[in-house]
């Protein structure tokens, strides 16, 4: 089967893309690589955030402009701009496509307060808001006729003269390498916090490899150091206790008893404030005992059931011991909006740095700018797929791919790539966490490169094709610590402290990293990375512009 438009990716901006490039005589497919029910999007759970009154302009300019506060002068305002004034058509969009938000006593949509907002604007499903909306955004996808082509891994793009061509794939069921030609492509495939394996609260497969993919085919990433961590995971299991517990009134509070941060300030100060409790030798907890058993099991039934499951722990009761984590990454492809340096190829949700987040992303900013821009990414897609024919495939890409796959398979390894992975993990959380020095940044760099070197003699020890973990393990793996490589020399370019990038040898923010770093690939394994200038952005711009 040929289609015209494939997305990648089968979160909220994935789902929507698909459904906004779909007609009824066209052909769209999602490829994702593994289980749809369990993206990113489908875990986040407190809520989305939307004016619902569009005639509310104060209230619209307060989303702007707690969004662009939050992103410590790295937001792009258009972007920003664009995202808040759609949020309430997207609410009802969403309703429309099968999404029942709570309501109040009155029937109209419930909101919740969250960080860093001035005014209550999170609209939820109780502490479900991400599953539900993807849950019914599948179901909507399927009713149109989308094709759904899961445990697809994305190898590579081809592309003819810088237009999209076809996606390569990986299919797990036989390790057989095929191309998906399409007239335009959209990815949406999530961010890399997961690289933080072990310390995240990400799915563990949210390596990076559509960014990976992307570095491979000549496009600059985008301040890659900003990685957010979620205040508070469940500190034994990392799961993520959702930021709706302290918008519901929960407190945080140390071994001693004592609150010691506004619980709704931003989660780059929260994270950090915690740390540093932890570092005098504290314990953090969140307490939600005071909220009342009625009130968690109806607003927070998911974390009443998996902290009982995961700890044992009932929060109308005791007191949970949580802890920040990895949970979401700012930085991703440079994009201006959707659009790229290829065309017919958009890149949206998490792994587009759109300068939405800038360098400290707002929470329920996700899910809002997810479906903001896969809407609009699905648009575009969808025009130029009508005003372009197939384009030739790069042959070479795709024999360079099945040669690699088959080099993973022949080969002999005393290598154990879950051992590597989980080093890369506890390394990244160690020396490229919340707190960074250029002495922690030189010591991960190193302990990455050497990890990169082991990994390219990994080879499969079960050689049987037919669903093979261990193949896709050792891909994830590669492009894990390629990204890895680039968040690290980021963070070690950015001599300053902004946002969610604290280094303790630069504590104070500067007016001349007030700019985007941006990394490209110049030849394998070889990166140029660049603090933005004026005339690099516009060229960028440019290249995107002219050929609109
Ligand atoms: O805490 C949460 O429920 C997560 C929300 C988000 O990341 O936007």
């Amino acid at each position: 089967m040929i289609y015209d438009v494939i997305v990648v990716g089968g979160g909220i901006a994935g789902l929507m893309a698909a459904i906004e490039a779909k007609t009824d005589t066209n052909k769209v497919a999602i490829i994702t690589k593994g289980n749809i029910f369990k993206s990113n999007s489908s875990m986040a759970s407190g809520g989305i955030n939307a004016v619902l009154d569009p005639e509310n302009k104060e209230g619209v300019e307060s989303h702007i402009e707690d969004t662009f506060k939050s992103a410590r002068g790295l937001g792009d305002r258009k972007t920003i701009t664009y995202m808040c004034k759609r949020a309430s058509d997207i609410i009802s969009k969403l309703i429309s496509h099968g999404v029942e938000f709570d309501r109040d006593e009155k029937g109209n949509i419930a909101q919740r307060p969250f960080g860093g907002a001035g005014k209550i604007r999170t609209c939820y499903v109780g502490d479900k808001t991400g599953g539900a909306i993807t849950q019914a955004l599948i179901k909507k996808a399927r009713d149109l006729g989308i094709k759904f082509l899961i445990n697809n891994y994305v190898l590579n793009l081809t592309t003819h003269e810088r237009k999209i061509s076809g996606v390569i794939c990986l299919r797990r069921i036989d390790s057989s390498v095929l191309v998906y030609p399409a007239k335009s492509v959209v990815l949406a495939g999530g961010g890399y916090a997961g690289i933080y394996r072990g310390n995240s609260t990400n799915a563990q497969d949210y390596t990076g490899d559509l960014i990976a993919v992307c570095l491979r085919t000549g496009l600059s990433l985008k301040d890659m150091e900003f990685i957010q961590f979620h205040p508070t995971g469940i500190a034994k299991t990392n799961y993520l206790v959702t930021e709706a517990a302290r918008g519901e009134g929960g407190y945080l509070i140390n071994s001693n008893g004592e609150r010691f941060v506004n619980e709704l300030d931003t989660r780059d100060k929260i994270a950090k404030a915690i740390l540093e409790q932890q570092n005098n030798g504290q314990k953090v907890f969140i307490d939600l005992r005071h909220l009342g058993v009625e009130k968690i099991q109806k607003k927070l039934p998911s974390l009443y059931s998996v902290a009982f499951n995961q700890t044992g722990i009932d929060i109308s009761n005791e007191l949970l011991e949580i802890k920040p984590v990895a949970h979401y990454s700012m930085g991703g492809v440079c994009t201006n909006m959707v659009d790229t340096e290829i065309k017919g190829l958009y890149i949206c949700g998490e792994m587009a740095a759109n300068g939405v987040h800038g360098a400290n992303r707002l929470g329920g900013n996700s899910l809002l700018e997810g479906s903001v821009f896969g809407e609009l990414a699905g648009q575009k897609a969808l025009e130029y797929s009508k005003k372009t024919e197939f384009l030739p495939i790069d042959y070479n890409i795709v024999i360079k791919d099945i040669q690699m796959v088959d080099k993973i398979f022949a080969g002999e390894t005393s290598k154990n790539f879950n051992a590597i992975r989980v080093s890369m993990g506890n390394a990244m959380y160690k020396h490229v966490g919340i707190l960074r020095t250029k002495n922690s940044l030189v010591k991960a760099f190193d302990y990455i490169k050497y990890l990169r070197a082991q990994s390219y003699s990994l080879h499969c020890i079960n050689k049987e094709r037919r669903n093979n973990v261990e193949l896709i393990s050792i891909l994830e793996l590669r492009n894990a610590l390629e990204v890895s490589e680039a968040i690290i020399l980021a963070a070690k370019k950015r001599k300053e402290s902004r946002g969610a990038h604290f280094r303790t040898d630069y504590p104070e923010m500067k007016e001349k990293y007030a700019k985007h770093i941006l990394i490209k690939e110049v030849k394998k394994g070889f990166f140029k990375i660049e603090l933005e200038n004026k005339d690099l952005l516009s060229k960028f711009r440019n290249l995107i512009l002219n050929r609109e």
